[in-house]
């Protein structure tokens, strides 16, 4: 599934990160990357964890070559695919993303009542669930059931409500601490994952754009029965709790509550563990 079960991941040197890591699994469906998509290249984004403090703490670029040069097999395989020995940086990028690229989209049973048609793969409720999903609940305005595969996210940036209250009265402050960070020429990822409060700043660190305080990336919905916790900080235990988030948030964004019954919000849950998929192994 490619992901932690934890609220925020931890790093190698045991720190604490601020956000809830995402699947690697819908990689190939992302046009950005990060929570607040703050990087939009797949071959930028393959080796931004190894110096990132809070993930593997290599000192940096020229430190992690070096440790890929340590490893005889390593330099093999390098110079069986570059043709050199003298590896660089751009070779790693290139090795990374390869990877990371073929990582599969895995169907899950609903991408496969899709392309089937085949009505007994769903069960009652969980067709239920999808009418409710398109109809009255509308999740599918930022969730789409589009795209083949199904992306389940619209790629936006949403407001959450999910943490923003915590910080929004102190935004001038943190803008000090983001332009302090950047003048020590600070990376925009170290910062984020180390200062939970300018983590919930959302899309907005990466644009200045005020409309973007607190708003966050649409989160794919596959394989979320399996992902929990939820929301980009984890602060969401339960999918119950989530999609019950969800429904009160939306609403209230929306001005008009959406008013749906428990027998309903069992129906959509149900639909969304429907969005899982037979555990694949890792291509190696
Ligand atoms: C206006 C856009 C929008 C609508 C409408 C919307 N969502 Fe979301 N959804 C988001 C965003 C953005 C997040 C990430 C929030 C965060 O991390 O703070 C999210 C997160 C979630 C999550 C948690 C995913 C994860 O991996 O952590 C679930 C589950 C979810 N939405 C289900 C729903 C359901 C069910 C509906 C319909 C009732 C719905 N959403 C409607 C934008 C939307």
């Amino acid at each position: 599934m490619f992901i932690d079960a934890k609220p925020a991941s931890e790093g190698v040197h045991g720190i604490l990160g601020t956000r809830n890591a995402p699947s690697l699994a819908d990689i190939n469906l992302m046009s950005s990357f990060f929570w607040d998509g703050r990087e939009a290249k797949l071959e930028d984004v393959s080796i931004l964890a190894f110096t990132n403090p809070a993930e593997m703490a290599v000192p940096d670029n020229q430190a992690l070559v070096e440790k890929i040069k340590q490893n005889d097999k390593h330099i093999a395989r390098f110079e069986r695919i570059f043709d050199s020995r003298d590896i660089n940086i751009d070779h790693v990028k290139t090795a990374m993303t390869a990877y990371l690229r073929s990582i599969p989209v895995p169907p899950t049973r609903y991408d496969r009542y899709l392309q089937s048609g085949d009505h007994s793969l769903m069960s009652e409720d969980e067709l239920a669930g999808i009418a409710i999903f398109k109809g009255k609940a509308d999740c599918v305005e930022c969730h789409p059931l589009q795209g083949d595969p199904v992306h389940f996210t619209d790629n936006l940036y949403h407001h959450t409500g999910i943490g923003f209250e915590k910080v929004s009265g102190n935004v001038n402050e943190m803008m000090e601490r983001i332009q302090d960070a950047e003048s020590k020429g600070l990376a925009l990822g170290t910062l984020i994952l180390s200062d939970p409060d300018v983590a919930q700043l959302g899309r907005f660190v990466a644009t200045r754009d005020p409309q973007d305080l607190g708003a966050f990336r649409t989160p794919s919905l596959r394989n979320i029965a399996n992902t929990a916790p939820y929301m980009h900080d984890g602060s969401v235990l339960t999918l119950e709790e989530a999609v019950e988030y969800e429904i009160y948030y939306r609403g209230l964004s929306r001005g008009r509550p959406i008013n749906i019954t428990a027998e309903e919000k069992r129906q959509l849950t149900a639909f969304l563990r429907a969005l899982d998929s037979p555990p694949s192994s890792p291509p190696l």
